[in-house]
């Protein structure tokens, strides 16, 4: 079978938040230990947006110092930015040959972020899912650690293995670059060139939910900055945030079925949970039957106590931009070594 390993990443598109940390970053960390892990700053994802050039040369260096601070150890992990490393962008074309427009038009974070006005949305935002495709199987990653919104993507990304495994199952045989399917079928070959990439999406944190709103996701782009807590907030912000929450007036039940139907309380004790290592059903084992007076307070300063450090570490690291960039060039070149031979391998497959 495939070597396991682990590719995931995160846009530097500022306002990094308690989501990307749960969902997302501090995932990363024991992750590092079990298998080769591969975390990148997805800048070429972030301009299918516009930004500002300076801000994306500043937020890229705030996601790396967050990689850091939360303690993702280069000499371990490869931590890098997506642009530094052209195959990304070379694989990304040959998938948007690849993936079907019918596959494409069916992602709903495209619809949701490209809004009413369709006409005007890039054609990179549309074709992002391909680039992320292209992220993951440029390293033929197996795992891939994320939170719930980005499930989706990660389905195309399987189809897309499986059709490029499909169309050159001849030429892949032929040239000996085969690797064993642990599990064929009879739409999958007993030989692939790409891995059938398994999502990660576990725990109480693959969808944290806005402060303010228990129906939207906390994200970078909510206009109220009292939505989410950011990775840079200070005890203070972190506290007056977690007050102003909103939540309904009822006690926290005592089991976590009693959470439904209340998605602000839901949200509330999986951020605990997730700060504290723990399931909702201990938190509410320790909480239930006590009111958002008692527990906000102690949410408040859990997440002040979990994350101050790291806001510390970032402080500390994004005033040294010198050693930042170079862990992304040193990242870059360990990146490129593995990439390299699968474009190398996917050029002779296809032909060129
Ligand atoms: P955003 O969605 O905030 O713009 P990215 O697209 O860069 O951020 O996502 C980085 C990682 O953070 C992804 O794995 C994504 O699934 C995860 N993530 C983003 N928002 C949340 C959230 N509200 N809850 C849990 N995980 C999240
Ligand atoms: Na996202």
């Amino acid at each position: 079978g495939f070597e396991p390993r682990v590719f995931s990443g995160v846009q530097p598109t500022g306002n990094l938040h308690l989501g990307n940390y749960l969902g997302a970053i501090s995932r990363f960390v024991p992750l590092q230990d079990e298998m080769p892990s591969i975390y990148c700053v997805v800048d070429l994802h972030a301009v299918t947006v516009w930004q500002e050039p300076a801000e994306l040369t500043r937020a890229t260096r705030e996601v790396t110092a967050a990689y850091l601070a939360a303690g993702i150890d280069p000499k371990k992990a490869i931590i890098f930015n997506q642009s530094q490393v052209k195959e990304h962008a070379e694989l990304a074309w040959i998938f948007n040959c690849i993936a079907r427009m019918g596959w494409l038009n069916r992602m709903t974070q495209f619809k949701e972020k490209a809004g009413k006005n369709r006409e005007n949305a890039s054609v990179g935002l549309f074709a992002y899912p391909n680039l992320m495709a292209a992220d993951i199987l440029a390293y033929r990653a197996t795992h891939v650690p994320v939170g719930d919104d980005q499930k989706q993507h990660l389905e195309l990304t399987r189809d897309i293995a499986q059709k490029f495994n499909n169309d050159f199952v001849e030429r892949i045989r032929e040239l000996g670059l085969g690797i064993p399917n642990p599990e064929p079928t009879p739409e999958s070959p007993d030989e692939l060139y790409f891995p059938i990439t398994e999502p990660m999406i576990a725990g109480p944190a693959t969808r944290i939910m806005s402060l303010r709103d228990g129906t939207k996701k906390m994200s970078k782009s909510d206009p109220s900055d009292l939505s989410r807590i950011n990775l840079t907030d200070d005890a203070e912000a972190i506290s007056r945030k977690v007050r102003k929450a909103k939540t309904d007036p009822e006690a926290l039940p005592s089991e976590v079925m009693g959470l439904e139907g209340r998605p602000e309380a839901d949200n509330l004790v999986g951020i605990y949970a997730a700060l504290s290592g723990r399931t909702k059903a201990e938190v509410l084992a320790e909480y239930g039957g006590q009111q958002f007076s008692v527990f906000k307070p102690a949410l408040s300063d859990l997440a002040v106590e979990r994350l101050a450090p790291i806001a510390d570490n970032m402080r500390r690291l994004i005033a040294d931009p010198g050693h930042i960039d170079a862990v992304l060039r040193d990242g870059a070149e360990r990146a490129a070594a593995i990439a390299a031979p699968v474009l190398h391998d996917v050029r002779r497959i296809m032909g060129f």
